[in-house]
C-alpha cells in the first residue's frame, strides 16, 4: 500500500474506486464492514450515473466512507470519520469528498450541501436492512429479494434494529425521492453487483 500513497501524493489526487477500495480494504479487515462499504458504493455509483455525476468520486467516496471506523470506532474527535477524513485529506482528496464522509454522520454536525453527501446519507443506512433481509432467507439470493418483503421489514421494529428508520426516511426526505422509490434503486443497484457483495445465494443454507 505504500506505492500507492506515495502516487496518490504525488500526483496530487487520483481516488478511483480501484485505489479507494485498496485503502478501504487495508483498514477494514471485518467482512461485514467491508460488505456494507461495497453495498452503499454500488448504490451511490448507480445514482452517480443516473444523475451524470462524477462515479470515480462518488464511488471512492462510498467505499471510504466507513474505512476507519474499525481502527476508530469512537464518535469524538479522535474517532469515526474525524480520522479517516484527516488521513484522506492528507492523501489529498477533494473536499467534496471529505465534506461528504463527515456529512454521513450526523453527530459531525457538518451539513450535507451537495449532491453527492445526500446521495451517501440516503444510501447509508438502507444498504443494511437490504443485506439483513437477504441474509435471513434461506437461497441467500438479493436477485429473490422483493419491495413487498422489505417494506415488512421496515415497518418491523424487530428487524434489524441497528438500521434507524428514521434515518432512511430522512435521507429519502434530502434527496428530494420517495422513499420506496429509492429503496427500490438501491435495491436493483445491490442486485446487479451480487456476486461481488456475496448475495448471490452461493452461501444458501443446505437442505
Ligand atoms: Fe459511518
Ligand atoms: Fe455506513
Amino acid at each position: 500500500m505504500a506505492y500507492v500513497r506515495a502516487a496518490l501524493v504525488g500526483f496530487g489526487m487520483t481516488f478511483d474506486g480501484e485505489t479507494a477500495a485498496a485503502l478501504m480494504r487495508e483498514w477494514t479487515t471485518s467482512e461485514s464492514l467491508r460488505t456494507h462499504m461495497l453495498a452503499v458504493e454500488a448504490a451511490v455509483a448507480a445514482y452517480a450515473r443516473h444523475e451524470g455525476a462524477d462515479e470515480d468520486l462518488w464511488s471512492a467516496t462510498a467505499l471510504l466512507h466507513d474505512y476507519d471506523y474499525e481502527r476508530h470506532p469512537g464518535l469524538d474527535v479522535d474517532g469515526h470519520p474525524f480520522v479517516g477524513v484527516a488521513h484522506l485529506r492528507e492523501l489529498g482528496a477533494p473536499a467534496d469528498m471529505l465534506d461528504a464522509i463527515l456529512g454521513h454522520a450526523d453527530h459531525t454536525g457538518v451539513a450535507r450541501d451537495s449532491r453527492l453527501a445526500k446521495v451517501l446519507y440516503a444510501c447509508d443506512e438502507i444498504t443494511g436492512l437490504i443485506v439483513a433481509a437477504v441474509l435471513v432467507r434461506p437461497d441467500r439470493d438479493i436477485a429473490q429479494l422483493g419491495l413487498p418483503s422489505l417494506r415488512k421489514k421496515f415497518k418491523d421494529k424487530a428487524f434489524a434494529r441497528g438500521v434507524a428508520r428514521d434515518d432512511v426516511r430522512r435521507g429519502a426526505e434530502e434527496l428530494g425521492v420517495e422513499l420506496w422509490d429509492h429503496v427500490a434503486f438501491v435495491l436493483e443497484a445491490m442486485q446487479a453487483r451480487a456476486e461481488v457483495l456475496g448475495l448471490d445465494g452461493r452461501i444458501a443454507e443446505g437442505p
